[in-house]
């Protein structure tokens, strides 16, 4: 379909402010459990604001556009840089102007103290939204090629998991994300450096632009990952060149038999040999609806949701960039998901609970989460 179907940014932010008005007290007290995050896609405008006027770097927007000189500037700009279909042709250019944008972000990020406090932001947001446990997506080949150490990026992340699970009661884990569009020897490279942090580390993905770069290519260091332990997950970005494929390699073929998760996938709605074939992987698929917004039309989004979890398919529901995509987090994807597919409130236990079985949690940790998801479930419709 035409990227020009899409809803334009005036029409995310009017859905965002329907949604929220209607006050869905449910789709807020559930517990949650959050499986596709990047957590560089959580920069907002106010924290590249704060951590380059406490470092005194630069900010710009674009490699080699002005600099910035006030958070009213930047916020003007990084709105600017958010996808509109009437701005562009088609998928492909929106797909290379967001990772232009997401990609920018990361220069603001120089020390430990701004590595804790990115994902102390996000954990702020979720425990709002009552997540429980999360497991967060980051791309350490976008630091180091930057000249920031792991020791910087991994004591930040360490220490802000530690306080939420402390103080916020949200539990969470570390994916590693290769740059598909890098070479596969830096993404071994960076799979062996990061072995001595692998105490935060439960999985590895992968992610960045599809375009000619399938899952199978990445096969040796996947297929290490595994024997070594690591869940694995690779995004299959919706409209991407070869979908169909790639989800098919991804389900059945990487690393001997199929990953453990689908990172989107949701073309596979449109094939029921896929449906079929990730039915009996038993593989989870991660979606975030939100982001869909800017690829699907608004009417064929929710259909094709609906398909999938009409098929049995484990499917969770996820936030992917919040800061890219109207400042909408897990709850936001909850209430447009429920408003897309006519979900009800036991439609919304099975995708909490689908979240919790397809992590890649402790078994502990999804025995309380999910527990605790059914005692919400009774306060708002008790059985007597
Ligand atoms: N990195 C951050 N967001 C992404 C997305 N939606 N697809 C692929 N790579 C990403
Ligand atoms: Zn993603």
């Amino acid at each position: 379909m035409g990227i020009e179907e899409a809803l334009g940014v005036g029409l995310r932010e009017k859905l965002k402010d329907d949604l929220l008005a209607a006050d869905d007290k449910f789709a807020l007290h559930v517990p949650k459990v959050e499986l596709h995050v990047h957590i560089e896609g959580t920069i907002t405008a106010e924290l590249r604001w704060k951590f380059t006027q406490r470092n005194g770097t630069k900010l710009r927007i674009a490699k080699n556009g002005p600099e910035l000189k006030s958070l009213a500037e930047v916020q003007a700009a990084m709105d600017l840089l958010r996808p509109d279909p009437s701005r562009m042709e088609n998928n492909k250019e929106e797909t290379f102007q967001f990772f232009e944008a997401y990609f920018e972000g990361f220069e603001c990020l120089k020390t430990k103290e701004d590595y804790f406090d990115l994902a102390m932001h996000y954990f702020e947001h979720a425990a709002t939204m009552n997540v429980r446990y999360v497991e967060i997506f980051w791309d350490p080949q976008g630091h180091t090629t930057r000249g920031i150490s792991w020791n910087v990026m991994m004591d930040g992340f360490r220490e802000a998991s530690k306080q939420a699970e402390e103080e916020l009661n949200v539990k969470s884990a570390w994916i590693m994300c290769f740059l598909r569009d890098l070479s596969t020897e830096s993404a071994m490279e960076h799979y062996k450096a990061a072995l001595p942090y692998r105490d935060i580390i439960v999985g590895i993905g992968l992610d960045s632009n599809e375009m000619d770069r399938p899952p199978t290519l990445f096969e040796e260091v996947f297929s290490l990952a595994r024997r070594d332990g690591f869940k694995l997950t690779m995004h299959c970005d919706v409209g991407s060149q070869n979908t169909h494929e790639h989800i098919r390699q991804a389900a059945c073929v990487v690393a001997g038999k199929g990953l453990d998760r689908i990172d989107h996938g949701l073309n596979a709605a449109e094939k029921q040999d896929l449906i079929d074939l990730i039915l009996k992987q038993d593989v989870g698929m991660t979606i975030c609806p939100w982001s869909y917004l800017r690829h699907e039309t608004y009417v064929e989004l929710g259909p094709k949701i609906r398909q999938l979890y009409d098929a049995g398919i484990k499917i969770s529901i996820n936030s992917d960039d919040p800061a890219y995509m109207e400042d909408c987090w897990i709850l936001h994807n909850f209430l447009l998901v429920k408003h897309l597919c006519g979900f009800d409130d036991k439609d919304v236990i099975v995708l909490a609970k689908n979240a919790v079985n397809i992590s890649w949690a402790k078994s502990v940790v999804k025995q309380d989460i999910l527990e605790e998801i059914d005692v919400v479930y009774e306060r708002f419709y008790p059985t007597q």
